[in-house]
């Protein structure tokens, strides 16, 4: 069901606009000022205005540019007196849909209203791979040409504007959470918020506290109210990354905040009532996770409603050299660099190449690639690729390359040792070796430590 603001002062006109709407299925929101619209539009949901250009408290062209100032812009129709087409033009050419001249006929409205939503639909689908698109929300461009990726591509457009529940999977370094910024910024809710939780990287003694916050005076150093990313996702996407890591207790509350859509703070008895898309990623097969009794069968089927699977950069060769470009000419302007070429030889390298850590690890390497290159053409000294896959210590390379592999090895060792002294503790074994968590958890990966 879609939902229309009505802005008109005149409350039988406001009455009867609302009546003809609902008789065909929206919901309407109604405001008398100028204020108030603007109110109901920053709470989210509304997909299309239709507003009086005069109200008491100012003019409808402030509703008209809050409204297309918005990502993604509602389509937003003026209604104006007769003899005033000067100003019906001027909104236009801010940028409302269309313009209707009272009095008008109800039906001829509602045509206008459904055409701009089904133009406002049809927009928003052919969007996703536009260079504006990224631009202007500030996210990464999304690059592949492969038969693989279309189709990654194709179920994000079918299922971005719907509130379905997706579950992300791949690989590491596949590009997960791009995706998941992607779907939340082709849906109606892309103006709230995108809240990111990385599951794996929370200690798990204090994951509960962040996803559900907790009262002021729940446990000992509690002393204000703490607002968790379900409360800050309200109306928005929470992006549960590394889902498969999550602890066993959590699973149950997650699942029952998914099934009743409440929850309370820690320490509270309150319940808070939150509407949110969920989008859940995970690198490991969560099916096996189920069957080796890590992960609960009921949550899983609750998250796995639409799936989207993205393929290892291995399995979809073709995509290998336009994301090298993509991700050379990105660090080139980074540095101030002209951007070089790719000499033949570097490209059988990179298209050789097992890319276990897939599109980041390739991005990782053309950046220090770009680094290195002082040239026109990137050359194959520029790349230590196969040397690296091992953490040994070359001797027989260029000397930042012996550096750099020394770097790597030592890190290796150290980083192996203190989990050893720790039993595994991750959390201790940052502690000592005074990385971030994080930090501790991207080594361990890059240099695939067990
Ligand atoms: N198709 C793509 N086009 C452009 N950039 C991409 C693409 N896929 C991935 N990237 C980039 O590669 C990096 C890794 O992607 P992302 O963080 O989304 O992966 P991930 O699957 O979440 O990885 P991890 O499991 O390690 O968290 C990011 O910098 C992302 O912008
Ligand atoms: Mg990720």
């Amino acid at each position: 069901m879609q939902t229309i603001l009505i802005v008109e002062d005149k409350k039988s006109m406001a009455e009867m606009l609302s009546k003809s709407f609902e008789s065909e299925g929206f919901t309407v929101k109604t405001s008398h000022t100028v204020k108030d619209g603007i109110a109901l539009l920053s709470a989210g949901d509304i997909e299309a205005v239709v507003t009086d250009l005069k109200l008491p408290d100012g003019d409808g062209m402030e509703i008209l540019k809050f409204a297309k100032g918005g990502f993604p812009p509602i389509p937003v129709v003026v209604m104006t007196a007769y003899g005033s087409i000067e100003i019906a033009v001027r909104a236009v050419k801010e940028g409302a849909y269309d313009f209707i001249t009272k009095p008008f006929d109800p039906d001829h409205l509602l045509l206008i209203v459904k055409r701009a939503l089904e133009e406002k639909t049809l927009r928003m689908e052919n969007l996703v791979l536009k260079k504006e698109f990224h631009r202007f929300l500030k996210i990464p461009e999304i690059i592949g040409t492969s038969e693989k990726w279309k189709g990654v591509e194709e179920k994000v457009r079918r299922v971005a504007t719907l509130k379905t529940t997706v579950l992300i999977l791949g690989e590491s370094g596949t590009g997960k959470e791009l995706i998941a910024r992607a779907i939340h910024h082709l849906s109606p809710r892309a103006n709230m918020s995108f809240v990111a939780v990385n599951c794996a990287a929370i200690p798990k003694d204090l994951i509960e506290n962040e996803l559900f916050g907790h009262e002021k005076g729940a446990f000992t150093g509690a002393n204000e109210v703490k607002i968790g990313k379900f409360e800050m996702a309200n109306k928005g996407t929470i992006f549960l990354d590394e889902i498969g890591d999550m602890a066993m207790p959590l699973q149950s509350r997650l699942l029952r905040v998914l099934q009743e859509n409440e929850f309370e703070r820690v320490g509270g008895t309150k319940s808070i009532r939150t509407e949110l898309r969920v989008i859940a990623a995970s690198n490991k097969s969560l099916e096996k996770e189920v069957a080796e009794g890590r992960f609960r069968e009921d949550l899983f089927y609750r998250l796995d409603v639409f799936p989207i699977l993205i393929p290892p950069l291995r399995e979809r060769r073709e995509d290998i050299i336009p994301l090298s470009r993509h991700f050379i000419s990105l660090f080139s302007k980074e540095i101030n660099k002209r951007e070089p070429s790719i000499s033949q030889d570097v490209e059988k390298i990179l298209l050789n190449h097992e890319w276990k850590g897939n599109v980041r690890e390739l991005k990782n390497i053309i950046e220090r690639a770009i680094i290195l290159c002082d040239g026109e053409t990137l050359m194959p000294g520029h790349f230590n690729i196969n040397r690296m896959a091992h953490n040994r210590i070359v001797l027989d390379a260029p000397l930042h390359e012996v550096a750099e592999s020394a770097v790597r090895s030592a890190e290796k060792t150290r980083i192996e040792n203190a989990l050893r002294e720790t039993h595994g503790n991750k959390s201790r074994a940052a502690e000592i070796l005074k990385v971030s968590y994080k930090t501790l958890l991207n080594k361990i990966k890059e240099y695939g430590i067990s």
